[in-house]
């Protein structure tokens, strides 16, 4: 049997790594747990597992409809907003075509593009933000697909509604644009993109959002994906009958109505974050701006080494050395304790690495 030449050359995904009885803050998941609704449908739906899930989470689309005032046509739910990548480049990628994105940013752009036999073209960031101009100047004739994270994982840095419109003005129809937006939950600036509105405007854009982080529902895999009917269509042809179980649907459906959950956690990630720029500042480290729910920060030293010592200490964060940044760790915002362990462990382990030891 031979493996595709493009499949034998592809690396497998670098999970945020766990140490049993460590406090984890490496997969931006959410402090406070799931939703407390989606909880409750979980129990009383569990009996109902023989069924199969409606294939076309009709529910879920209607309610996510509603939300967003768009038709449920324009929305597409998959198993996690993962699958939704893959389906976008399974849908639209042409044979050897070339997708674009950021070179620091989320790694399933790059493994859905390889995945399909495409190459991917990356644009260094400016600043840790996207850098719109440079990634238009590197869209040719060969790019099927361009992928903006906003906030990016793992900057946390955004481009704002002005940028990212300007931007898909400019960009050829031909060319499909996936914002990903996993973290939009958490972003308070003002000039974050009202993507949803820009879905009127144009009609070779998709953007992704997910249950994973806000709703604290990333083990039941549910993400959606939101574009032009059309778009939508067709990327459901490569749709596996039945990709999201009945329990997620339910969970996700019912996690949409948890407006305390959410408010809390946006509270909580507000707080945790002001707390951890400053003390960013005051341990001498850089940190770009974040609009999500986790903060990035350039150490100036091995974060694969920093990363082992902390979680020796009692916490699991992200080294970055994966994502193209070997000095750069990633922490995602905690409860307020959970925060303040980190910077305890954080400051033995830089004080140790600093002197040497
Ligand atoms: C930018 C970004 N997009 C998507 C995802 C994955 O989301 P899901 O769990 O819906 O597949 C992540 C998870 O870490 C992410 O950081």
């Amino acid at each position: 049997m031979k493996v595709r030449p493009s499949v034998a050359a592809m690396q497998p995904y670098v999970p945020g790594e766990l140490r049993p009885g460590a406090v984890k803050l490496a997969s931006n998941e959410n402090p406070f747990g799931p939703s407390p609704l989606a909880v409750e449908t979980l129990r009383r739906d569990a009996s109902s597992v023989h069924l199969y899930p409606d294939q076309h989470a009709h529910r879920l689309r209607e309610k996510l409809a509603r939300i967003y005032s768009v038709d449920p046509d324009q929305i597409l739910v998959g198993n996690g907003s993962d699958e939704l990548m893959a389906m976008l480049a399974g849908t639209y990628l042409q044979h050897g075509g070339t997708t674009v994105t950021a070179a620091n940013t989320f790694s399933t752009y790059e493994f859905a593009t390889l995945l399909y036999g495409g190459h991917i073209r990356t644009v260094p960031l400016l600043d840790g933000r996207f850098d719109l101009e440079a990634t238009l100047g590197a869209v040719d004739d060969a790019t099927d697909i361009v992928f903006i994270c906003n906030p990016n994982n793992p900057t946390g840095t955004y481009v704002t509604h002005g940028e990212l419109e300007s931007f898909l003005s400019r960009v050829p129809d031909r060319v499909l644009v996936v914002v990903d937006e996993a973290y939009a939950e958490f972003a308070t600036a003002a000039d974050f993109p009202r993507s949803v509105e820009l879905l009127h405007q144009f009609g070779h854009l998709v953007v992704l959002r997910t249950f994973s982080k806000i709703y604290g529902l990333a083990g039941l895999r549910v993400g959606y994906a939101l574009g032009p009917a059309g778009v939508i269509r067709d990327v459901g042809r490569v749709k596996l009958p039945f990709n999201v179980s009945l329990l997620a649907q339910a969970a996700a459906a019912s996690a949409l109505d948890d407006n305390e959950f959410l408010a809390r956690a946006v509270r909580n990630n507000n707080e945790g974050r002001e707390y951890l720029e400053s003390e960013m500042k005051r341990l001498g480290l850089r940190c770009y701006p974040s609009q999500a729910n986790f903060i990035c920060m350039d150490t100036g030293l091995d974060a694969s080494a920093l990363f082992r010592r902390i979680m020796e200490l009692g916490v699991t964060i992200r080294p970055l050395t994966s994502f193209g940044l070997p000095a750069s760790i990633r922490v995602t915002i905690g409860t307020p304790e959970q925060n303040r362990l980190f910077v305890k462990c954080l400051e033995t382990a830089l004080a140790e690495q600093r002197s040497g030891g």
